[in-house]
């Protein structure tokens, strides 16, 4: 195991208040692409046309044929050892709280118990026109889904050009100012708000941990320790470092 990792394990056991802030990539070993790699989304899908609230207000059927085709992927995905990897952190006490960008539902899937979801959930669709909310397993396979009142409904996920659920952003803030250790999985950090979490967590004295393939903006500029490769692979290797750094209690078995 990398001294990485387990510099990376000590920052976590020592910290009061840690947080993980997710993004596509913690997906991926899950069946779901992410966005920006090679054979991402956007590579298939045009986001001007695709991926953002007046695309969807100009042709939702249109969105849909992009917008059904995750949904299938994301209705047959399972969570993987990256997620439930951050699930067993919370379980020892030792993650406050996963801040996601997914719409996927695989932290909780996973076995999380405090998610933040930034940009919403994909399994609730909602009608722009009347209001209409519907969870997305109580609606026949028809595509695109319709509201009772006939019109296309949209999920319940922000698109570009559309607000941060207030209470998720507000959440996120209070406690990227509050983190002693952010640990970064599977993000480009190229979307805005959700790239600023690493710098409030900076400034206010956070450490910085970050897995990712490859190298992001965040690298050189804020990450405190990156250790690169599959967030599969690095969540386990972490997990396991923590699990190894924790003394067991009397009866042998590792406590929360
Ligand atoms: N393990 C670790 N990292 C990975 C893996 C993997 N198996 N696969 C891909 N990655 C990394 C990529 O290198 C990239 O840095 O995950 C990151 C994914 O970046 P994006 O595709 O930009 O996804 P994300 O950062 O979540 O995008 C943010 O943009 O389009 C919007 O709303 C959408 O929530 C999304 C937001």
């Amino acid at each position: 195991m990398q001294n990485k990792t387990k510099e990376a394990a000590a920052i976590i056991c020592r910290s009061k208040l840690s947080l993980a802030l997710t993004g596509a990539g913690i997906s991926v070993e899950s069946g779901i692409p992410d966005f920006r790699s090679t054979d991402g989304l956007w590579a298939r899908y045009d986001p001007m046309e695709y991926g953002t609230i007046s695309a969807f207000r100009r042709n939702p059927q249109k969105v849909w044929d992009m917008v059904a085709e995750m949904s299938a992927l994301m209705n047959n995905a399972r969570p993987n050892t990256a997620h439930v990897g951050l699930a067993r952190l919370q379980q020892l006490g030792l993650l406050h709280t996963i801040i996601t960008q997914n719409v996927d539902n695989l932290h909780q899937a996973g076995g999380a118990t405090r998610v933040i979801e930034f940009h919403g959930n994909s399994s609730s669709l909602i009608c722009l026109w009347c209001g209409e909310r519907y969870r997305s397993q109580s609606l026949s396979g028809k595509m695109p889904p319709k509201c009772d009142c006939g019109r296309i409904l949209k999920p319940e996920v922000v698109f570009f050009g559309e607000p941060i659920p207030s209470a998720a952003l507000a959440e996120s803030s209070r406690l990227a100012a509050a983190c002693e250790a952010l640990l970064v999985v599977g993000t480009s950090a190229e979307v805005s708000p959700a790239n600023t979490i690493p710098a409030m967590a900076k400034s206010a004295g956070a450490k910085i941990i970050e897995i990712n393939l490859n190298p992001t903006v965040l690298t050189e500029s804020l990450t405190d320790l990156f250790l690169p490769g599959k967030a599969t692979e690095m969540v386990s290797q972490l997990v396991e470092a923590v699990e190894e750094a924790i003394p067991p209690s009397r009866d042998g078995h590792l406590h929360p």
